[in-house]
Parts: structure tokens; sequence; C-alpha cells
């Protein structure tokens, strides 16, 4: 659905990207390319979703360049060119915000997914919603000011908040859903199966088929490599996959939950994980990508795993009929190499809750705050009893081949008392765990020193240890 009219692209290529049919085949060049990989937002356009009680549309901006066309079934479109005079436009106009032409179409729809979910952000919020746009002349203060303003704005006849979840607007979108577990979108070279049955089994006839999900990682291997994928088999729109679920064992999540649903319900469940939230890639990215995809791409810098590695999360997984149970850690065998079959797919990632007593904490170093892939992250977990280690999960992303524990590490904390003793002992001993690689983003010296030092901050942050030094203790500097 684009601009109140259904579309129909029969038999799309499987790799179109949203941004490529924009603009080649609808000649919608508002919606710019900078990058191609996700990380400039000049492609930001945003997605209406009906969401499951089928009476309100979920609109979240997503990068145009790294989506796939075919992923669009069912959905409503919003590019720069569908807004006339909105309030977005018209405080970016008033603030003096745009400099260039590349980059406002850009920030302009990030702004204008925000402003559906909330017309009157705190600076804070525009500053996180824009994290996945870049301005390289740097004006930010005025974006952010003009994003701060857009309530002052009287609400538009078309695209205010009650327009974009009018009951017509629903109804539409209601009527091009497909229906039923027969109504999978399946045509040579791409399938889209409505249940985990038609999914699993067509994975299990056709195991060479490339599994897409939010597709963060694998539009770049089209955008980036100009590889071909011959065929693909999408699983966003398995409802099934869609869900987060409370079980006796923890949070159990799906393959197809974004990451920008899945995030906030682990922080909820584990407050000591915002920050990890919050520095994972940008809303746009977050929007398309998916929990389980950063598990099964199974990166040695990818963000969530030491996190859900400390915290003992099982990743289920599904061959044809059979299912299996792994514990995450176990999930890696080696540089792109995993415990997964040809054929096989994780099903969903189940994280256990907040254990009273453990002492837990997850920390990202990167040379941006924003929207950076990590140098070093890491995670730790530690329980005590009468003031004696009894457990420690030490995970660490950055540090090898494969995010994994710090077994030697561990081993001196166990048993000993939890103090500065025991703590410098086991940061010693990382350097018998990692021997970690020097590549763009660190050298293996400076990667080893930040790994003891993360844990050295973990140890002051948990115990009466007065910290010799805080940058938060430092009083603000006024610049003139
Ligand atoms: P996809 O791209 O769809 O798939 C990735 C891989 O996993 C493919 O091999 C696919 O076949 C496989 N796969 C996906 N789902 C399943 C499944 N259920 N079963 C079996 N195999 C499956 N990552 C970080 O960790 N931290 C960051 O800060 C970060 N920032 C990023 C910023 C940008 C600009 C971009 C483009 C990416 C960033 N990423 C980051 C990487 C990426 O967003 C994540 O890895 C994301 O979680 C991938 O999920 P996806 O659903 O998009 O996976
Ligand atoms: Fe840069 Fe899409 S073109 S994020
Ligand atoms: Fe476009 Fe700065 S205004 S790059």
């Amino acid at each position: 659905m684009l601009d109140g009219k259904i579309v129909c692209v029969p038999d799309a290529p499987a790799t179109l990207t949203v941004l490529d049919y924009l603009r080649n085949e609808l000649g919608r060049t508002g919606t710019k390319e900078g990058c191609a990989e996700g990380d400039c937002g000049a492609c930001t356009v945003v997605l209406g979703e009906l969401n499951r009680d089928a009476r309100s549309i979920s609109w979240r901006a997503i990068n145009s360049c790294i989506r796939f066309l075919p992923t669009l079934d069912g959905k409503e479109l919003v590019t720069v060119e569908s807004l006339r005079a909105h309030p977005v436009q018209r405080a970016m106009v008033e603030c003096h915000a745009s400099q260039c032409g590349f980059c406002t179409p850009g920030f302009v729809m990030s702004l204008f997914a925000l402003y559906q979910g909330d017309p009157a952000p705190k600076r804070e919020g525009v500053v996180d919603c824009l994290s996945g746009n870049l301005c390289r002349c740097t004006g930010y203060r005025p974006i952010v000011e003009a994003g701060c303003r857009m309530a002052e704005y009287p609400a538009p006849a078309q695209w205010s908040r009650d327009d974009a979840q009018s009951p017509e607007r629903v109804e539409r979108l209601a009527s091009i859903q497909r229906r039923g577990a027969a109504a999978s979108l399946r045509y040579p070279g791409f399938h889209a199966p409505r249940s985990v049955d038609e999914l699993a089994a067509v994975l299990a006839s056709e195991p060479d088929a490339v599994i897409l999900a939010g597709g963060t990682d694998i539009g770049l291997w089209v955008t980036k490599h100009l590889r071909q994928l011959p065929k693909i088999v999408y699983l966003g729109d398995v409802a099934e996959l869609n869900e987060i679920r409370a079980t006796p064992h923890g949070l159990r999540i799906g393959a197809a939950v974004p990451l920008s649903v899945a995030w906030p319900a682990l922080v909820n469940a584990h407050p000591q994980l915002a920050e990890q939230a919050r520095r994972f890639a940008s809303p746009p990215v977050r929007n398309s990508g998916t929990l389980c995809g950063n598990i099964a791409n199974g990166s040695p810098i990818g963000d969530s795993m030491p996190a859900l590695i400390a915290l003992g999360a099982h990743v289920e997984l599904r061959h044809g009929a059979r299912t299996r149970t792994l514990p995450l850690e176990r999930f890696y065998l080696g540089y792109q190499k995993k415990d997964l079959a040809r054929g096989e797919l994780v099903v969903a990632v189940t994280v256990p809750p907040e254990e009273p007593g453990l002492m837990f904490a997850s920390y990202k170093l990167a040379k941006r705050f924003d929207q950076d892939i990590s140098g070093v992250c890491t995670a730790f977990a530690v329980m005590t009893h009468d003031g004696v280690v009894t457990e420690a999960r030490l995970a660490f992303g950055g540090m090898a081949a494969v995010p994994r524990r710090a077994q030697n590490a561990e081993a001196e904390l166990v048993g000993a008392p939890w103090g500065l003793e025991a703590c410098e002992a086991a940061i010693r001993a990382l350097a018998e765990d990692f021997a970690p690689l020097t590549d763009m983003r660190a050298s293996s010296d400076y990667r080893l020193t930040c790994a003891g030092n993360l844990l050295r901050r973990f140890y002051l942050e948990h115990s009466d240890e007065p910290a010799p030094f805080r940058v938060t203790d430092l009083e603000p500097v006024a610049v003139t």
C-alpha cells in the first residue's frame, strides 16, 4: 500500500531493494542512497504494519537500502513524497534545519515515525530517534531543535496521529493481509511461509535456501558484496515467530521479533541492559533486524550474545519436525561455524529471568556512542554467598573467533572472596583465555586491556570499594 493505493508488484525480484524500487521503478527520488548499508539514514522510509489486535497500526522507520521489496507484502509504505507541509517539515524549515537535499528526507522520515509515536518528544527521545541519520555538515543542533518543536504546529489533515490510526486506514491495511496457513507468498526465488511447520518443512526440503529475517546483515551481502541469492525463505510473515512469551524458563523471544520490540522486553526483565539496547545499531536497523538474526549470524562482535550467554540463554532449533534446545554458549563452534545443520533454523531464544542476588552488567566499547560496531563487548554475571563467589559467568565479544566465556578468569573468581584480589587475578587470567585479533577497530593489546578494565569497572560498581575516579563525578564545564 502506498499513498492509500494498493500496489501490486508481481514476481518482484527477491533481492530488489525498496530503495531501488522507489527510485528506479516509481521515480520517487526523494528517498536517497548514501551508503547502501544501513549506516547513513538518507534512505529512511516509514512502514505501517497492522498490529495483532487488527485495530491499530505500528509506524516504524526502516532503511530502504537494505530492505527487500517482497518483505513489504501486506504493509503500508510512507515516503517523503507522501507528506505535504507536515509539522515535521514545517519545523525543519522554521528551525533552518535543512542545508542539503540529501540527508533531509531521511531526517524528516525518522522524525515522522517519532511523531506517530510521540508528537511532543523530549530532547533525548529526538536524539535517540536520529542516531541512524548522518548529516555530513554536522548541522545536528537545528535538526534536533526541529524534532523538539514539531508539536508546536497544528495537526495536519493528512498524517496526523489520528489519521494514521483512522478506521479507514486500518481497514484498508486489514484488507490486504494474507489469511491462513495456506496463504504464503511464493514464487520462484522467494517464499514467505505463514506457519512454523511450513517454514521448517520448506527449509528441510531446500537446505540451500537463505533464511531471511530482518535482512540487516543479508541486505549488505547484496548491496556491498553483490552476491546473488537464488532462493530466499523469509520468516517475517510467520505470526508464531513474532511472539514474545513469558515461560517458566524465562522470556521466549521468537525468531521474527524485531530488535526494537525484543530489546525493551529484555530491558524490562534485566534493566541493566538499557544502555546495550540504546546503543545497538539505530532505530531503523532495530526496526527490521531481529535478535535471533543477531544470534544466528554469529558475528564475533555481535552485541547481544555476551549478555545472553552471561544470563544463561538457550536457543530453540528446528529441523523439519525435530526440535532441540541448546545453551547459547554451545551454539558457536568456530569462526562462522555454528551447531546448526543445513536446513535447520533458530525458532526462538529463551532468556532466564532476573535471579535474586545476581550481580549483572553488560558493557559495549566502541569508537562512537551511537550506531557503531563494538571493539569489545562484555557481560558479567556473578553470584556470591556469604561474600564468596559461588558462580561466575564472564562472556566476551570481540575477543575471539566467537562470542564466549572466559573459563580461566571465571575459575579465579569461583570459591574466592568477592574482592579486588580475586578480581585482579581474574583480569590476569584473561590473557590465558584470549589472544584477540588486531584489526581496524582495535589492537589486540587494547582489547585485552579494555576487557580487564571492564571487569575492574564491574567489580567497582558491585562492591563497596571506592572508585578511584568516575567521569560522571566531573563538574559540567560551561561551553561559551
Ligand atoms: P538477517 O540479515 O536476516 O540474517 C543474518 C544471518 O542470520 C543470515 O545468515 C541468515 O540466514 C541467518 N538467520 C537469520 N535468522 C535466522 C534464524 N531464525 N534461523 C537461522 N538462521 C537465521 N549488530 C550488532 O550486534 N550490534 C550493532 O550495533 C549493530 N549495528 C548495525 C548497524 C548497521 C548499520 C547494520 C546494517 C547492522 C548492524 N548490526 C549490528 C548487524 C545486524 O543488524 C544484526 O546482526 C541483526 O541482529 C541481524 O538480524 P536480521 O534479522 O537482520 O538478520
Ligand atoms: Fe545509507 Fe540507506 S543509504 S542507510
Ligand atoms: Fe544534509 Fe548536513 S544538511 S548533510
